[in-house]
Order: C-alpha cells, then sequence, then structure tokens
C-alpha cells in the first residue's frame, strides 16, 4: 500500500468509526497491507520461463507461495506433520491479519470428512473449525444421523484463516490454501468426503456448477495421488440454513440421501438418542 493510500484508508476508517461501524476487522486490514502476499489465482504447472540469452545468472528465488504450498502439504506424512505444515505456511494474505490458523478439528481419519468454506469469527478465536452458530446447527444436523466430531468424524474447511470481515475468500487464497486440503482428502482417505456449501464444493470438486445442482447427489473427488476417487456429496452450508431456514426441507432431503449412503458404505455411527 502506499503512503496516499494509507493515509486514505486511514480517513476512511476515522469516518467509520465516527459512524459507528465495528472497526477491529478493518484495522487488521490496514496494518497487515503491507505484507500481504500476493497469490495468482491459478497456475496450470509449474513452468519456469527460460530466462534471456543475454541474462545474468538468475539468483535462487524463493519458491511461489503455491510450490511452497504444494512441496509442503507433500511433504507431510501424517495428518499431525500436515497441521504443523498449514501452521508454518506464510503463503496465504489472510494468516497476516487472522488470530489463529483453524486447521481441522475431530477424529483424524474417520471415515467421513467434512470440508466446509472458511473460519468466522468464533473459529478464529478458539482456532477450531464450526463452532459458531452455523457449527452448532451442522452438530445438530449431522448428530440427527449419528456423525460427530467426537466418535466418527473430521472437519475441515477449504482455508485455514478468517477471511477478515467474512468476506469470501479469493481465489488465490484458495489456491495457495488447496494444496492442503487435497493431502488432508489423500491423508485420510474417507471413505465419504461430505461439502458443506457451494465454495467448498467447486473448490475441492473443481467444477463450477452452483450448490443447487450439486447437492444431495452422489459424486466423486479424484486426486492426482489416489487410483481411486473419493466418494462425495455436498450438502447446503448451516449458515445458508440460518439465513434462509424455509431451505430446511431440502437439507432435511440431503440428510436422508446421506445416510443410506452412509449405511450402504457401512459406516460405523453413532446410537442416535
Ligand atoms: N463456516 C465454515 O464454513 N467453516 C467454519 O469453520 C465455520 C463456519
Amino acid at each position: 500500500m502506499s503512503s496516499d493510500s494509507h493515509a486514505a484508508a486511514r480517513a476512511l476508517l476515522a469516518w467509520w468509526g465516527e459512524a459507528g461501524v465495528d472497526l477491529e476487522d478493518a484495522r487488521a486490514v490496514v496494518r497487515a497491507a503491507p505484507q500481504l502476499a500476493s497469490v495468482p489465482a491459478s497456475r496450470p504447472a509449474r513452468t519456469t520461463p527460460a530466462p534471456p540469452a543475454h541474462a545474468a545468472p538468475a539468483k535462487r528465488a524463493a519458491p511461489e507461495p503455491l510450490d511452497a504450498a504444494r512441496d509442503a502439504a507433500a511433504a507431510a506424512a501424517t495428518i499431525p506433520e500436515l497441521r504443523a505444515a498449514v501452521e508454518a505456511f506464510n503463503g496465504c494474505g489472510l494468516k497476516a491479519v487472522a488470530r489463529s490458523t483453524v486447521f481441522g478439528d475431530g477424529i483424524e481419519n474417520s471415515d467421513v470428512l467434512l470440508i466446509g468454506e472458511g473460519p468466522g469469527r468464533e473459529e478464529d478465536e478458539q482456532g477450531k473449525p464450526f463452532v459458531g452458530r452455523s457449527g452448532q446447527l451442522l452438530d445438530r444436523m449431522l448428530g440427527a444421523i449419528g456423525l460427530s466430531r467426537r466418535a466418527n468424524l473430521f472437519i475441515s474447511n477449504v482455508v485455514f484463516w478468517r477471511p477478515p470481515g467474512n468476506r469470501p475468500a479469493t481465489q488465490g487464497e484458495l489456491a495457495a490454501c488447496l494444496p492442503f486440503v487435497d493431502r488432508l482428502i489423500t491423508l485420510s482417505q474417507p471413505k465419504l468426503l461430505i461439502l458443506a456449501g457451494g465454495v467448498a464444493a467447486q473448490t475441492v470438486l473443481r467444477r463450477s456448477d452452483g450448490v443447487t445442482k450439486l447437492r444431495g447427489r452422489r459424486l466423486s473427488a479424484g486426486l492426482e495421488e489416489l487410483t481411486n476417487p473419493i466418494n462425495a456429496i455436498v450438502i447446503l452450508h448451516p449458515a445458508y440454513l440460518l439465513r434462509q431456514p424455509q431451505q430446511k426441507r431440502l437439507a432435511w432431503a440431503d440428510l436422508l440421501a446421506l445416510e443410506t449412503w452412509l449405511e450402504e458404505l457401512g459406516i460405523a455411527r453413532e446410537q442416535r438418542l
């Protein structure tokens, strides 16, 4: 950020402050702006352009964030190692403005892995995914079909740091985290992957279809390092259900479809009370 735009941002913050806006997130963004890493949205392959013939020998450059993410993720042989690799990774700009790294919660290597969109305020405060209002709804929804993070489920997200003000993560931020998400799926090899909401579904499945088209269907996630694709199902995000309670009937239909699939796959579930 240039000193001019920094001054303009500060003036805007002061004006918002006087208008009574909660400025905690905005101040954090301004403080962290000079450190934010910019990550390209997507890069097909690791191609290094050839230097011009007359160029001086290049110094060894620091790895690009995406290469660094791929290398760090690939080097993790277990889920605790992957958690440590995510905590040590500095290639996603969100980290500079978040309080915590929110890697995951539940029983590692469970038959069921759920991936959501990204941490919100409570998750950032506690360092755990899905602990706020939408997390409580998610726990109740999954509890109704015998899934819980105490017993048979691991939960993570497609980004590991809270986007300021709960804005959607950018394509670059999603891309920087994706190698770790893919590695989590590869190391967990779940019998069933649940993707909560459109962002998680599109990111993990590399599809552009909306959640309304994807939800409740038997899908699969193919990953380079796995011979067999992973069974995947998309559900409506619980935060969306809190905003649109009339859609709970669709969510209920998806849970029943999910329950049938769990049964067919022989996945052990908790007794319902
Ligand atoms: N919403 C998400 O997608 N993930 C969380 O961890 C919390 C809310």
